[in-house]
């Protein structure tokens, strides 16, 4: 696993999109989460599509989960979010941005075999819960897992009630996809900002392998890449080393 620090959390982001963009090239398969990590990523790679030609033309893509009982035209399904921060603003076709059916949960496994005739997935974007979930996969999930139902955490149901009017709007399931379908993936980038998810960062670079905390699935992956800001490193016992390492990373080796 790679752990890069960075000052920022717009360095992280500028950063991300520097590694999308390189899979973006290539016409890859690109995994996308949702909420407000990847946002500035996300801004950046529309901005290289408007100003610079980066084309998606060749992509498809894959959310990683979807709220229970939101359909498609909800405004905080991840079905919608993902078209008014991304894909709306790119030439990505639109029947190939597919996300988990959170309208009829029971196919939830049909993802998973959607994702594998597509050729797998090339590089999936993650953020981490403050409690240490990647997708919903919440404490205690099994590290085995594909595409399901999840029951989300109080504690991820209070971190998203920020997008909803009420906490009591915030579905309390979810479809997510599993720990063994995200570790399918060639390239996994996760990315942390702020003081929040310190302790996370920390379980998931730092402790050890467990459904406590299903991030820390990572340690087990073979092309892992975490990026942080300076706030969301706080808590990392060997942050000296990262900083060195990156520092002295060979200009032919790629993140
Ligand atoms: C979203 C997702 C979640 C978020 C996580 C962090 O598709 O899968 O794991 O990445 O809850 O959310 P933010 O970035 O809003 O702090």
């Amino acid at each position: 696993m790679e752990i890069i620090i960075l000052d920022t959390p717009e360095e992280v982001g500028l950063l991300a999109a520097d590694v999308m963009a390189r899979y973006v090239e290539q016409g890859a398969t690109l995994g996308l989460a949702t909420g407000s990590t990847p946002v500035g990523a996300y801004r950046e790679l529309v901005r290289r599509h408007k100003e610079e030609g980066l084309s998606f033309a060749n992509c498809r893509a894959f959310l990683l989960d979807e709220y229970i009982g939101l359909g498609p035209d909800h405004p905080q399904s991840y079905h919608a979010t993902i078209r008014r921060e991304l894909t709306d603003h790119i030439d990505i076709e639109d029947a190939l941005v597919q996300s988990p059916n959170g309208l009829d949960p029971r196919h939830a496994h049909d993802y998973d075999r959607a994702i594998t005739a597509a050729g797998g997935i090339d590089v999936q974007l993650l953020g981490v819960g403050t409690d240490g979930h990647i997708g919903f996969n919440e404490p205690g999930s099994s590290l085995a897992s594909g595409t399901r139902v999840k029951t989300l955490h109080p504690r991820t149901i209070q971190d998203n009630a920020r997008f909803f009017d009420s906490i009591d709007d915030v579905p309390h399931h979810v479809v997510t996809q599993g720990l063994a379908t995200i570790g399918r993936a060639r390239h996994l980038l996760l990315l942390a900002t702020g003081i929040v998810k310190a302790e996370a960062v920390e379980a998931l670079c730092e402790g050890p392998v467990s459904a406590l905390c299903p991030a820390s699935v990572l340690q087990y992956h073979p092309h892992a890449t975490v990026i942080v800001d300076q706030q969301a490193a706080s808590q990392l016992e060997n942050a000296e080393y990262y900083r060195y390492a990156f520092q002295c990373k060979p200009e032919w080796q790629e993140i």
